[in-house]
């Protein structure tokens, strides 16, 4: 993306003191954020888990506003240490940017229990203990919290069950905060995000055939030939999406600067299409959308089992 002069938000003034903390910035949407956010004025602490992907991205900084953390969201000691440096290094925290996540598909099935707890460990449990952690220092700054969430927080969607298990605790959570914290000035939005085209989708495919291998191999079986079509599908998605990194950057920016924030932001139309799907339909219409999805569970690899 090319960053031209650095502008206020939306046109505005750019924020006079304390820093936004995004996680998960060493890649894809979290990336782009930090970069798009300190363009914008922001001093921006960037969550890394790595020290070298820290330094990549200071390399990659132009304004000498973005700094970066090594934040693990998982370790509790690691997230401590995080809302010491914020302390100590900028006083208060204008926003936190809840981004770091992971997706681990496959059927439900085939999903164990380990898994299932570090599917939620990481995109919830983590930010809730981010949340926690930073909370003092975003009542004094009367900061904003911007959970990141998905198309698949209003919608299960077959394969994606844990992921979905997610986002939608994510989703409550972020409606529980908005109102608990309302009476401190401290604002709380949810930003989802369509499909959009990062490494998580190569991730996303190779935990998909991780689960298939860890799986009995007649439960395997099963599932092999829906779920690698799926995946195949969902990459092509990704690819073919006309919704950027920027867009989701400038989606987070309105949720850090409209003088009323929303509950919900939106970025790509396809995650405002799935909400609104969810919402309208009743739950055996849903299910038919999702079916061809799962028309080949139970057929041996290679058949095609659809009428
Ligand atoms: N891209 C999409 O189409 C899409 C759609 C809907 C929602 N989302 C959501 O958007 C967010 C960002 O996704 P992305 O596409 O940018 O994925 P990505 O490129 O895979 O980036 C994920 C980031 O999360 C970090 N992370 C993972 N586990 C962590 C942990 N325990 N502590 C701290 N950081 C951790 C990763 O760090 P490492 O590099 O160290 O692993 C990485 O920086 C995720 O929450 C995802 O669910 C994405």
């Amino acid at each position: 993306m090319s960053r031209g002069r650095p502008r206020g938000p939306r046109g505005g003034s750019v924020p006079p003191h304390g820093a936004v903390l995004v996680t998960g910035a060493s890649s894809g949407l979290g990336r782009e954020c930090a970069l798009e956010l300190e363009h914008r004025g922001f001093q921006v602490l960037a969550g890394v888990r790595r020290e070298e992907d820290g330094e990549k991205l200071l390399a990659e900084s132009h304004h000498e506003r973005l700094r970066y953390a090594v934040i693990d969201i998982t370790d509790d000691a690691s997230v401590r240490a995080s809302a010491e440096l914020v302390a100590h290094r900028y006083g208060g925290l204008r926003g936190l940017v809840n981004n770091a996540g992971i997706c681990l598909p496959g059927p439900l099935e085939c999903i164990d229990g380990e898994q299932f707890r570090r599917q939620l460990d990481v995109n919830v449990v983590g930010h809730l203990s981010m949340i926690r952690a930073h909370l003092p220092l975003l009542r004094r700054s009367h900061g904003r919290i911007v959970n990141v969430t998905s198309g698949l927080g209003s919608a299960a969607v077959p394969f994606l069950g844990a992921y979905s298990a997610a986002q939608f605790a994510k989703e409550a959570l972020s409606d529980a905060l908005r109102r608990e914290l309302a009476p401190t000035g401290v604002r709380v939005s949810v930003v989802a995000p369509g499909a959009i085209l990062t490494p998580i989708w190569t991730k996303v495919s190779q935990a998909g055939e991780r689960a298939l291998a860890d799986a009995p191999p007649a439960v395997a079986d099963l599932y092999r030939s829906a779920l690698q079509g799926f995946l195949e599908g969902n990459a092509q998605q990704a690819m073919a999406s006309r919704t950027t990194p920027e867009d989701f950057a400038r989606t987070v920016l309105r949720a850090l600067t409209d003088a009323r924030p929303r509950a919900r932001y939106w970025a790509g139309a396809d995650a405002r299409r799935m909400a609104r799907t969810a919402r309208l339909l009743p739950d055996s219409l849903l299910d038919r959308t999702f079916r061809a999805i799962t028309a080949q569970v139970g057929a041996p690899a290679g058949t095609d089992a659809r009428p």
